[in-house]
């Protein structure tokens, strides 16, 4: 891989630009490419912008944002791709259209240029099988917005080069990235292991366990998580969010635990996406009020205590099929999503043994899959052990 020639970006959205900012704030060549010529006219209008803002917040120097600016290149072709030692692909999240621009990337590239794909959903080995040399075909996820999120899950499909990973890996590092290496599986970390923040959320709500309001303070409250889960679905949009669960549960066979709520489909169908749309879990329109929470101690123990048990159980189980290390899967949900402490370390400060327990007995309670402890926790709570020291 050589990148002391060049970074190349496919798709100028949202994610595109941001990382190619990233890579020209970090002192790369960056090509810039999209099938769509007025989205490339508008990410160049939107760098632009970003960085004449960060001149006047006193974050850059003027000669900073020159310098980025002049090493961008916008490409009305893939041909400008010729000399570039890594490929970034962040277009559409659809998998004949992105195998067909890694067919096309190969016949232009070096054979040592490694091809990467920013997917948050689809298989990186399904992307890789399109190419001639799957060896250089990795996933590189950044997470939105890209030059603010620290987070980088670096992802190797099945026939990937592990060196060329790691060097890969330590590229994106010296951008100032956290990055963290898993397995080729649905969500990868973080939008794995985070689906139980929104589900057992809305699951409470639907049982009338509380509402939403009440849901969101318990969680902060208690947690310490900067939003709630309701209004963090709101935030991040219920289109987008509920694709997401519906995805890594299908992928996962209809593994119960990831199983979608009816209510957030009908929001979803509803067009009630949140924020954007004006309306979701609660209503943004002017002059809505915001419900008040009922503020009672022992029910937010009980939200905040059913809700982490099963972040962790996530977590525990993501460690015992070997998809991260203890430390990856802790860095990933406090640089991907801004929890406050990872999932593994919590587990030790609460007890093992308690959260096997309280998982135990909502097991036992509902009968259903989706409560069972993972093993891993069954076994560290029998021998007395903790994730991060002996007890
Ligand atoms: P977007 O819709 O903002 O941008 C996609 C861009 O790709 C558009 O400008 C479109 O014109 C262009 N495009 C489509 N087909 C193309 C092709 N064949 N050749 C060249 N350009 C093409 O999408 P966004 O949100 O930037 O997502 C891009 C990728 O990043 C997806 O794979 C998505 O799953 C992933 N991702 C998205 C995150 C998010 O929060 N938006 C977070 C992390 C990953």
């Amino acid at each position: 891989m050589n990148t002391s020639i060049g970074i190349g970006v496919v798709g100028a959205g949202a994610m595109g630009s941001g990382i190619a900012q990233v890579a020209a704030q970090a002192g790369h060549q960056v090509v810039l490419f999209d099938s769509n010529a007025e989205q490339l006219t508008k990410s160049e209008a939107a760098l632009l912008a970003t960085l004449s803002k960060l001149v006047e917040k006193g974050k850059i120097t003027e000669a900073e944002k020159e310098a980025t600016l002049s090493r961008m290149v916008y490409a009305n072709n893939m041909e400008a791709f010729a000399t570039c030692g890594l490929i970034i692909e962040a277009i559409v999240e659809l998998l004949d259209v992105k195998q067909d621009v890694f067919r096309k990337l190969e016949t232009i590239v070096s054979p040592s240029c490694v091809l990467a794909s920013n997917t948050s959903s689809l298989s990186i080995t399904s992307i890789a099988a399109a190419c001639n040399i799957p060896s250089r075909v990795m996933g590189i996820h950044f997470f939105n917005p890209a030059p603010l999120m620290p987070l980088v899950e670096i992802i190797p499909g099945v026939a990937t080069n592990m060196d060329m990973l790691q060097e890969v890996k330590a590229l994106i590092a010296g951008w100032g990235k956290s990055t963290v290496l898993t397995k080729d599986t649905p969500g990868f970390i973080v939008n794995r292991v985070a689906r139980s923040y929104y589900g057992e959320s809305i699951r409470m709500y639907e049982e009338g366990i509380a509402d939403f309001a009440t849901i969101d303070w318990a969680l902060k409250t208690k947690g310490g998580f900067r939003m709630g889960p309701f209004e963090l679905m709101d935030f991040i949009g219920n289109d987008i969010n509920y694709k997401v669960t519906e995805t890594v549960w299908e992928q996962f066979f209809y593994e119960p635990r990831f199983k979608p709520s009816l209510t957030q489909k009908r929001l979803f169908e509803a067009r009630y996406f949140g924020r954007k749309s004006g309306k979701g879990y609660y209503d943004y329109s002017a002059g809505a009020t915001m419900p008040e929470p009922t503020s009672d101690d022992a029910l937010a123990h009980q939200i905040f205590m059913r809700v982490i048990c099963m972040l962790i159980n996530e977590a525990a189980d993501s460690l015992y099929l070997g998809l991260a290390s203890r430390e990856d899967l802790d860095t990933a949900m406090t640089k991907g999503v801004n929890y406050p402490k990872g999932l593994l370390r919590w587990a030790d400060e609460i007890g093992v043994e308690t959260v096997v327990q309280n998982l135990q007995s909502l097991y036992e309670e509902y009968g259903e899959d989706r409560y069972r402890p993972c093993v891993l926790l069954k076994r560290m709570a029998r021998d007395g052990k903790q994730f991060y020291a002996s007890a």
